[in-house]
């Protein structure tokens, strides 16, 4: 347990271990067992300095290696319906705290990978659980951000696909400090949300993508798709152009 540093008060349990398999399946597995009427555990942060198992997004692991920041934050969501645009929101957070914190050009690939210079720094995997209470779910927001480039190297990163924070920001970032400022970030916003609109609007100030730039999409289900990015809609999903009309999507990776 760390204590917890101004502007953090929203999260009631901070954890930070040296060591986890993920914390996306710690987190799942506290929501499993503890959250109910007598333990909330919305709003808890679990984090980690490196993990041996780490997931992304579409099955796919995390390489997480000291060297790196490895969360998941467990919020409450009022319906999944109105969680559709969380992914994004996420994005948003983290390249705002990029930003204006480490002063990067931090960018946002669909839905919420965060480059910079076209290399990946961050990554974002959004789940939900259902409570035990059977009262509504969570949302656990899974954020592995890289902060030195020596353990991307070690990884085997030699094309230089992903980068880390220390290589944009020319100096050592340590996990303690970037953990500050990402918490930080998401406190103001649990606190004070911005409308979807907003959230909508600043993910398009902030994406690498506009109107008209050719995209190819992989869904869950294998089918790919080709199109021209046409936009988001009302509620955050991606607008593909494609032969037979827009596609609206919600979940699906783009394929390089
Ligand atoms: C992606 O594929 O881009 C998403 C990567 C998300 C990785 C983070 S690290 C903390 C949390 N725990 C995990 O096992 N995965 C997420």
């Amino acid at each position: 347990m760390m204590t917890r540093p101004p502007g953090l008060e929203r999260f009631e349990n901070i954890l930070v271990f040296d060591r986890v398999p993920s914390t996306q399946d710690l987190a799942r597995q506290l929501v499993s067992t503890l959250d109910d009427d007598e333990i909330s555990l919305p709003c808890t942060v679990v984090a980690a300095r490196r993990q041996t198992k780490g997931r992304g997004r579409g099955d796919r692991g995390w390489f997480s290696p000291a060297g790196g920041l490895y969360l998941t934050l467990v919020l409450p969501v009022e319906s999944l319906e109105a969680a559709l645009h969380r992914p994004l929101a996420a994005a948003v957070l983290l390249a705002e705290t990029l930003r204006e914190t480490f002063g990067v050009d931090a960018a946002i690939k669909w839905p919420n990978d965060v480059l910079c210079g076209g290399r990946k720094v961050a990554g974002l995997l959004l789940e939900h659980v259902a409570r035990k209470s059977g009262a509504g779910s969570l949302l656990l927001v899974g954020l592995g951000l890289n902060l030195e480039r020596a353990a991307l190297v070690d990884g085997g990163d030699a094309t230089g696909a992903a980068v880390a924070l220390d290589e944009l920001t020319g100096r050592p970032v340590g996990f303690d400090e970037a953990l500050t400022a990402v918490l930080r970030a998401f406190a103001r916003e649990e606190s004070a949300p911005r409308s979807r609109e907003a959230i909508l609007a600043r993910w398009r100030e902030l994406a690498i993508h506009r109107p008209g730039d050719e995209l190819r999409v992989r869904l869950g289900d294998g089918r790919e798709s080709t199109g021209r990015f046409a936009g988001l809609d009302e509620v955050g999903r991606l607008e593909l152009e494609t032969a037979a009309g827009v596609e609206r999507i919600a979940s699906a990776d783009l394929v390089p």
